[in-house]
């Protein structure tokens, strides 16, 4: 089991037959182990996918926003990467907490649960740490008072970006990629124009600029967008909405939902995820992607010129070509043989 959900474990006595609200989840046997009454929440496709045979369907919710669960006994939130995401959840969170309920948080300490005094301070006076272990915190508040309904249009960011060719209207929520600004590797990607043709996957879309950006350029085009993230799914489909672009979009852990073939597949591919550096979801990317690229099929990727990433390509794909490149970042091209 993960950490943060052993030192939940070790604190059973707070949580057994209770109705709770577990936020951010782990994929592991936690809801087994632990008996209560759980429902979870979790904008994370591969967790949601993988607790999926341990929970009814209504107990357990793949979505950017959280169920609403009355009659609660305690909510735990499992600290996300970002902090503002955990600003987010808590923001849904508390209000489904009647005054006097305990909202719990729970995290590595290198995970940023040393924020929880701050964090969880808005809600109720004096958050208390209850356990350290397992290079872990629980902190725990009691509710003073329901918190205020939550309204995502406070949450949501729009925002416009100029790019040489076209305007772009983008729709971004904390922590999806690269929310407010973009990116300077896909900035590096959409100054190669060279056209694209036929079926287009957008692999790890975030809010979809790749996607919109090249499909006003290249309008015969027909794109379907991926990504892991709950929320990064919603802004790419107001963001295309936004941009009257029309495309597919869904979730997907790395290529495990997408079953088509594609003339084209774009990407900024993920690389650090968690608290750790980590290119295991790229590389997995480059090992099965063959399967969706049509002979003659092009995949075209920008990534830090300091991942050794060519070899890879070159292993599965094909002769990988730099496009574009800067002090930072490549833009990489390989076409499977025909
Ligand atoms: C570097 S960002 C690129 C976002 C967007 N394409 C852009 O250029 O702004 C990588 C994206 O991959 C997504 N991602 C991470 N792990 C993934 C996985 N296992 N499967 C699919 N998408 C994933 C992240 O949520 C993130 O939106």
């Amino acid at each position: 089991m993960d950490n943060t959900s052993q030192i939940l474990e070790r604190s059973a006595e707070l949580f057994s037959g209770q109705r709770l609200l577990l936020v951010n989840p782990a994929a592991d046997t936690l809801t087994r182990s632990l008996a209560a009454d759980w429902t979870l929440w979790s904008w994370d496709f591969s967790v949601a996918h993988g607790l999926a045979n341990q929970l009814p369907a209504d107990k357990l919710v793949f979505s950017h926003l959280c169920p609403a669960v009355d009659a609660l006994d305690a909510a735990i939130l499992v600290m996300p990467k970002a902090i503002e995401r955990a600003e987010y959840a808590l923001a849904q969170m508390a209000p489904l907490l009647a005054a006097g309920k305990p909202l719990y948080l729970v995290g590595e300490k290198k995970g940023g649960v040393t924020r929880a005094e701050r964090l969880l301070s808005q809600f109720g006076a004096r958050p208390e740490k209850l356990d350290s272990a397992r290079h872990c915190q629980l902190w725990r508040v009691v509710v003073d008072r329901v918190a205020k309904p939550f309204n995502l249009q406070d949450w949501q960011q729009h925002y416009t970006l100029e790019l040489a060719d076209q305007k772009i209207d983008l729709l971004s929520l904390p922590g999806v990629f690269s929310h407010g600004r973009l990116d300077e590797g896909s900035e590096l990607l959409l100054e190669e124009h060279s056209a694209l043709r036929g079926k287009v996957l957008d692999f790890g879309c975030g809010s979809g600029v790749l996607s919109i950006a090249l499909a006003r350029r290249n309008p015969d085009c027909q794109f379907e967008l991926v990504d892991v993230d709950a929320l990064a799914i919603y802004c790419a489909e107001q963001s295309l909405k936004l941009n009257d672009v029309e495309a597919q979009v869904y979730a997907s852990d790395g290529l495990s939902e997408v079953h088509g073939r594609y003339t084209s597949v774009i990407s900024n591919p993920p690389f650090h995820t968690g608290i750790r550096q980590d290119t295991s979801i790229a590389e997995r990317f480059f090992s099965q992607v063959t399967r969706n690229l049509q002979p003659r099929g092009e995949l075209r990727i920008v990534a830090n010129g300091f991942l050794r990433y060519p070899p890879l390509i070159e292993q599965h794909i094909g002769p990988c070509q730099v496009l574009r490149e800067n002090n930072r970042f490549k833009v990489y091209s390989a076409v499977v043989p025909g």
